[in-house]
């Protein structure tokens, strides 16, 4: 299903002095779309994220997901926490289902799509191991999957992959992208990381630090899987790095 970011405005208000995080906003996100937000640290990227989720609101735009006007957390939207957010007292299994626990849906059904989730993350015979007891890769198809449980319209990824280490980073993505093109979910994935960006989005939307503007929406034209060290993937990295140190100066 398609998202509509509506001239979405946010502040916020720090020893009586306001500070406008994001202004104007505008974004039209098309079903099945992989969408990126790329931009410098505090630049507001987590805060759309959130708004979108309804996590917290804005003072200014709305939020549309299909037809429908959205402000509250809902189902139709999965979201994957920076540094995964696993809850360590509970097995992969349990993790995965927890949002169907507390959706109340029955121990069957719940065991089913366990069943189903597992298999497409490629974690069959890990659901019984706690959170400590896998590797990064491994906590991030869990947070994948568990976004995944309730049959969300879009998915919502901030920096998902800000904890795992860089020599694991390029398995990871392709990893994620796989998992995606079984899914054909809408995304809008949050990150610093100009290579994930290019590598995994049909869009880039690069944010500025100040006022928090779209300094610019990018286009990926690129076949996947891609390869980064093609010269159109690193002329297109050339062009976001550069959009990214102007971001950085405001
Ligand atoms: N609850 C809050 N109260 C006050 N200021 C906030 C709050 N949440 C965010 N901010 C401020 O809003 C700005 C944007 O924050 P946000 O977390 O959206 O940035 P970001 O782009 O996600 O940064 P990072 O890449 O570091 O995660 C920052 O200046 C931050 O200090
Ligand atoms: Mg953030």
């Amino acid at each position: 299903m398609g998202l509509r970011v509506e001239n979405i405005g946010k502040s916020f208000f720090n020893k009586g002095q306001e500070k406008i995080v994001l202004k104007n906003i505008d974004l039209n996100i098309k079903d099945g779309e992989f969408v990126t937000l790329l931009g410098p640290s505090g630049c507001g990227k987590t805060t759309l994220l959130t708004i979108i989720a309804g996590f917290q609101s804005a003072e200014e735009g709305h939020i549309y997901l299909g037809e429908k006007k959205v402000s509250k957390p809902g189902p139709d939207r999965g979201f994957v926490f920076q540094d995964y957010a696993l809850f360590p007292w509970m097995t992969v299994g349990d993790n995965i289902v927890y949002p169907l626990k507390i959706q109340g849906v029955s121990k069957e059904k719940r065991d089913e799509k366990l069943q189903e989730l597992l298999e497409l993350a490629g974690l069959k015979g890990n659901e019984n191991l706690f959170p400590h007891e896998i590797s990064g890769g491994m906590k991030q198809r869990t947070a994948f999957v568990r976004a995944l449980a309730g049959n969300p319209e879009v998915l919502l990824m901030d920096e998902p992959l800000g904890a795992i280490d860089f020599q694991m980073r390029n398995k990871i993505q392709r990893e994620l992208e796989e998992l995606w093109l079984k899914t054909k979910k809408t995304v809008v994935m949050v990150t610093h990381d100009i290579d994930e960006a290019l590598f995994l989005s049909d869009r880039v939307i690069v944010m500025s630090r100040e006022e928090g503007k779209i300094l610019r929406d990018l286009r990926v034209p690129l076949k996947r899987t891609r390869d980064k060290e093609s010269l159109e993937y690193l002329e297109l990295k050339k062009e976001l790095t550069e959009l990214l140190e102007r971001a950085l100066r405001g």
